[in-house]
């Protein structure tokens, strides 16, 4: 890829990127942080869920389309939105898109920092859980604290549904609060990592489920600031409509409403 126009050209996009849905909850806190900001939204809607399958197949789904859609919208800056393909595939990004990349890491760190009990629970997706970046975000964040792992899949069905409108799988979540509460000290969580993007779609039901003493963090919040900050100074100008990108066809009608009420009402199938 050649390299980027530097400053980048007012109508570059931010593109945001994720398996399914849960960028969604990084691209909320973007606009937030950024309403001027032109964005693509971009899912691999075609290998949802990315948490089942292997290192080696995220991380080439990963760069591959990445490279492919950094070449067809020139974005200024990339958001890989999804823990399990930040965790896994992050270095290999970095090294091949001329381009800023911002990841998506579990918010051990914050976690750490908030817990009074020293307990913290961490739901993610199989893949997530399993990485050495969480072991070494563990050693160098929480030395002290106990962290506790639950991979959590079908929490990411239960949002994909929640966007297109459907009832949410509550007894999946009280399933994975008792998975948690099970553990040795799981019933002293203060504090719940919410290691995958398709979690704080869900905070509401987290909430009921969980109780109001345990506290949800989530990374959204310090991604948008990082984004606004590595894009401090440079101009933003829509030359068109932000556009949802998807990589398969199957089921993104029903997102539609989600997708608009986020300002998004193009969507395109590669
Ligand atoms: N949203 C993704 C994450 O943050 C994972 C969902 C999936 O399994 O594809 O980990």
């Amino acid at each position: 890829m050649d390299k980027p126009a530097y400053p980048p050209a007012p109508d570059a996009p931010l593109l945001i990127f994720d398996s399914g849905v849960g960028g969604l909850s990084v691209l909320d806190a973007v606009r937030k942080a950024l309403p001027d900001a032109p964005v693509i939204y971009a899912a691999d809607t075609a290998g949802l869920p990315y948490g089942s399958k292997s290192e080696a197949e995220i991380a080439a789904r990963v760069a591959g389309l990445l490279g492919r859609m950094a070449e067809r919208y020139q974005p200024r800056l990339a958001c890989i939105a999804c823990n399990t393909a930040s965790t896994i595939a992050l270095g290999m990004v970095r090294d091949v898109l001329h381009i800023p990349i911002v990841g998506t890491v579990p918010a051990i760190k914050p976690a750490a920092a908030l817990t009074q009990t020293g307990v913290i629970g961490l739901i993610g997706t199989e893949a997530t859980i399993r990485q050495a970046y969480v072991d070494n975000l563990e050693a160098e964040f929480a030395r002290g604290k106990t962290l506790l792992r639950l991979a959590a899949p079908d929490l990411v069905a239960a949002a994909e549904a929640k966007l297109r409108g459907e009832p949410v799988d509550m007894a999946a979540i009280e399933e994975a609060a008792e998975n948690l509460r099970m553990m040795a000290s799981g019933n002293t969580i203060d504090t719940l990592v919410l290691a995958c993007t398709h979690f704080p779609l869900l905070s509401e039901e987290l909430a009921q489920v969980f109780g109001p003493d345990v506290r949800q963090v989530d990374g959204a919040a310090g991604i948008a600031r990082h984004i606004a900050h590595l894009t401090q100074g440079q101009d933003f100008a829509r030359s068109r409509p932000d556009r949802a990108v998807f990589t398969g066809a199957d089921g993104i009608e029903a997102l539609r409403p989600a997708l608009a009420a986020r300002g998004i009402n193009e969507i395109v199938v590669l």
